[in-house]
C-alpha cells in the first residue's frame, strides 16, 4: 500500500501557509534573533526509510534554541546511572518557558527538562558526564544529524549571556536549593551554547529520527541511542511539554510528540514512521513558531498521521 505523497503534500503545505496572513513577531529579547527575515519558512520530512522531502528555505540555518533540550536529555538519559527524575519532574509546567514562581514554589525541582530551569538541571548534569559538556553535545548532534558541520553560533551564545538575566536568577535559585552541583557560571555557559546551535530544516528532522525509531538512529546508522521504553517517555515529554503553556493545544490540534524553539524551529516525530522539522521564524503569543504550528496541523490533516 502506498503512504501519503508526501512532496505534494509539503508543496500544498507550504503554498496554504505563505498565503495566510504572517502573524506574530520574531524573538527580539536576544538581539541576533530578531535581526533574522522573519517571513522564512522551510519544511522537511524524513522517513524511516531514508527517503527525505522539503520545501521552501530547507538549507538556511537558523537558532534551534529550545528543541537542543530534547538532544540534551537523551544524551543525559543514554547514561544508565544519572539519575535525572530524581532531579526533574515529568510534569506540564502550563507556564511560560523561564517562569520563576513555579521553581520558588516547588522548592527547586523543576517541572520538567523542557522548561529553561529544567534544561539547566539537565546541563548541570552534563557537567558532571563529561570534561569538556560543550564538545560532546556538538559530536552527538552531529551523529544524530549525520552533519559534522554543524556549530554552535558564537554571537547568539554571546547575546544569550548577556540577556540571560532570568536564566541566571533560575540558576542560582536551584544552586540554593542544591539542585545545581556545578558553579551557575558553567553551567550556563553549556545551557547557552546548546541555545545557540544552528542548524538547517533538513539537519534537524533527520536528528529526531531516533526517537521516532525506538531510540536507535535509522539506517544507515543504526546505533542505539535510548532503550525503546526511555524513547516512548521521551516522546511523552514532548507531546506533554514541548510547546509550555500551549502544550495542550498542541497535543489536541496537532497530536504529535515535539519540541519548538524561539528560533522558529519545531521538530517532531511519527513514532514509527517519520521525523519533521518546520522553520519559520515569526512566534505566537507562547513563543512556539506560528507557521511552523499552522504548518503542522496541515501535515496532520492532509496525511491522517497522528499517534491519535
Ligand atoms: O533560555 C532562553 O531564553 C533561550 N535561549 C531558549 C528559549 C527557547 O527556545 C524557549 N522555547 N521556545
Amino acid at each position: 500500500m502506498s503512504g501519503p505523497d508526501y512532496a505534494a503534500v509539503l508543496e500544498e503545505i507550504c503554498a496554504q501557509v505563505l498565503a495566510e496572513p504572517a502573524t506574530g513577531e520574531v524573538a527580539d529579547y536576544i538581539p541576533p534573533l530578531a535581526q533574522v527575515d522573519p517571513d522564512q519558512f522551510a519544511m522537511c520530512v524524513q522517513t524511516l526509510d531514508g527517503e527525505r522531502f522539503m520545501v521552501g528555505d530547507v538549507a538556511t540555518r537558523f537558532s534551534v534554541q529550545s528543541v537542543t533540550k530534547v538532544f540534551t536529555a537523551a544524551m543525559v538519559l543514554s547514561h544508565k546511572d544519572i539519575m535525572l527524575w530524581e532531579r526533574v519532574g515529568v510534569e506540564p509546567s502550563g507556564s511560560p518557558f523561564n517562569s520563576l514562581i513555579q521553581l520558588e514554589l516547588e522548592q527547586g525541582i523543576p517541572r520538567n527538562p523542557f522548561i529553561n530551569a529544567g534544561a539547566i538541571v539537565v546541563a548541570d548534569a552534563l557537567c558532571g558526564l563529561y570534561d569538556d559538556p560543550k564538545a560532546a553535545i556538538l559530536e552527538f548532534v552531529h551523529e544524530l544529524g549525520a552533519d559534522v558541520s554543524v556549530d554552535y553560533d558564537h554571537e547568539v551564545a554571546h547575546a544569550e549571556r548577556d540577556t540571560g538575566f532570568t536564566n541566571l536568577a533560575l540558576a542560582n535559585y536551584l544552586r540554593a536549593h542544591g539542585n545545581l552541583e556545578h558553579e551557575v557560571d558553567r553551567v550556563l555557559d553549556v545551557y547557552f551554547h546548546q541555545c545557540s546551535i544552528a542548524m538547517d530544516a533538513k539537519c534537524l528532522a533527520g536528528s529526531f529520527g531516533f526517537l521516532a525509531n525506538d531510540g536507535t538512529l535509522p539506517i544507515p546508522n543504526g546505533r542505539q541511542i535510548l532503550r525503546p521504553e526511555q524513547c516512548r517517555r521521551l516522546n511523552a515529554l514532548m507531546l506533554t511539554c514541548g510547546f509550555y503553556d500551549q502544550a495542550g493545544e498542541f497535543a489536541y490540534q496537532v497530536g504529535l510528540p515535539g519540541k519548538s524553539g524561539v528560533g522558529g524551529g519545531i521538530a517532531a516525530v511519527v513514532p514509527g514512521e517519520l521525523s519533521l522539522a518546520v522553520w519559520s521564524p515569526r512566534l505566537n503569543e507562547h513563543g512556539n513558531s506560528a507557521r511552523g504550528v499552522s504548518a503542522l496541523e496541515k501535515f496532520v490533516a492532509m496525511t491522517g498521521h497522528s499517534i491519535f
